[in-house]
């Protein structure tokens, strides 16, 4: 595979971005490939290789690269004006329809990234209930808010990243995905304001919450006067149209959105939930700043990313989308877990989500995902993949989404390379 304009690419970014990458979790060994075109189920690399995208922008593309129904409104959406800066039909349409999807959620409001979703969810919880700390779970990956950049990497004894300052450590309560006894344990007596909790860790392996511990979160939340805040920035609108809650059964007090639901191409986040938590935001109710909990920014709600998540959620809600891509999920699990059976290789993941661990244990939580792992061999796995024309990243978490573009033979194909992958690699 020719190679050499990656590399070019490369050596010109080092000089000017740290680890020549814009984002950590794009690079790759020896340097990462560098893309010039996306179109359904393909990437483009500069050197006019093709591939498989399963990674599909950070999960966000539901339907595949360049949706043609997104990409016909954003661009007509481009010529009206994309950032007025001034209310606009397309935000109360997005509302609206954000609304009637995501059960939990009565009122919105839009963000530019799940990160910011987050941590707005967070202040809210803190400004209704008037307390301080907060629960996540160990491993959890709620984006770079100080205050749940903590316990994400193994083996979670620390912030996990420098500039978290101890204070703001201090606030936050490590809990134990899965472990609805030791949960319990550590937050009784606590006075939590909120817990967040990913119903499927994503960054973590996409390990899916049992349900039977996500009630009890409900149950544990309702008793202690906590606000129970779902991160839904991946599952939400690709598990089922009203996300995880849906199909779970659970409904949160918060809901925290983000990729598809500005459309799948563009920034976005979003939290919404409860009308009497939300009602915090409302400056009409609220005149008073001290009073109120504080949430806007110049890009957030543009027209945009409004009118593009608009046109994907209409989409998404007629629900048809849903049978395809699950199918094709249960069909990949269920042929990797065929085949990784008595190997150590365990295969998690729910509805279009797949990961595959590299593990000598089944994986719950963020310890069963890591203490056994061999980081060497799902780095090999990648390169298998990438050299049979099937990209992804990061290279070390082999967790693949799957979008409506894919296709039953592209699932084949991928099981068959990952088969001669086991054969070869794995007695
Ligand atoms: C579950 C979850 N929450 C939050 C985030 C952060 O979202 P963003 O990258 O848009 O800031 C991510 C990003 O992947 C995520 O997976």
């Amino acid at each position: 595979m020719k190679l050499d304009r990656s590399y070019q690419l490369f050596l010109e970014a080092l000089k000017y971005l740290p680890s020549g990458v814009t984002y950590g979790n794009r690079y790759s060994e020896p340097y990462p490939i560098y893309l010039e075109r996306a179109e359904g189920q393909y990437v483009w690399d500069v050197d006019g290789n093709r591939y498989v995208d399963l990674w599909m922008g950070h999960g966000a593309l539901i339907m595949g690269h360049q949706y043609r129904p997104v990409v016909e409104a954003a661009v007509e959406q481009l010529r009206n004006g994309a950032h007025f800066g001034y209310s606009h039909e397309w935000e109360v349409k997005w509302a609206k329809q954000v609304c009637s999807m995501v059960p939990s959620i009565k009122m919105v409001r839009p963000t530019n990234s799940g990160t910011e979703a987050n941590m707005y969810a967070v202040r809210l919880a803190r400004g209704y209930t008037r307390r301080t700390l907060i629960g996540k779970f160990e491993g959890g990956w709620h984006g770079g808010y100080d205050g749940l950049q903590i316990g994400v990497t193994y083996p979670v004894d620390r912030p996990s990243s420098l500039g978290i300052t101890e204070n703001t450590a201090r606030d936050t309560v490590l809990l134990a995905y899965n472990n609805l006894e030791e949960t319990e344990r550590r937050v009784k007596g606590r006075n939590l304001a909120c817990i967040v909790v990913e119903p499927v860790m994503g960054a973590g392996g996409f390990i899916p919450a049992k349900r039977e511990f996500l009630k009890g979160l409900r149950e544990l939340c309702d008793r202690e006067g906590i606000v129970l805040i779902f991160d839904e920035v991946i599952t939400g609108f690709r598990l089922s149209p009203g996300g995880a809650q849906q199909l779970y059964g659970v409904i949160p007090d918060i809901t925290v959105l983000g990729k598809a639901v500005g459309g799948g191409p563009f920034p976005a986040g979003a939290f919404g939930g409860r009308e009497d938590i939300m009602e915090l935001i409302d400056l009409r109710k609220h005149p008073h700043p001290y009073e109120r909990v504080f949430h806007g920014g110049t890009y957030s709600g543009n027209p945009l990313t409004m009118r593009a998540g608009y046109t994907l959620l209409t989409e998404l809600a007629k629900g048809e989308v849903y049978r395809h891509i699950n199918r094709l999920g249960d069909r990949m699990r269920g042929r990797l877990e065929e085949m990784a059976d008595g190997h150590p290789l365990h295969i998690t993941g729910i509805g279009s989500l797949v990961c595959l661990h590299f593990t000598k244990e089944k994986p719950y939580d963020i310890h069963t995902a890591n203490r056994t792992k061999n980081v060497e061999m799902a780095k090999e796995y990648f390169r298998h993949l990438l050299s049979k024309g099937f990209i992804f990243v990061p290279p070390h978490v082999p967790h693949l989404f799957i979008s409506a573009s894919h296709t039953e033979e592209t699932i084949e194909q991928i099981c068959d390379v990952t088969e001669e992958f086991i054969r070869a690699r794995l007695v």
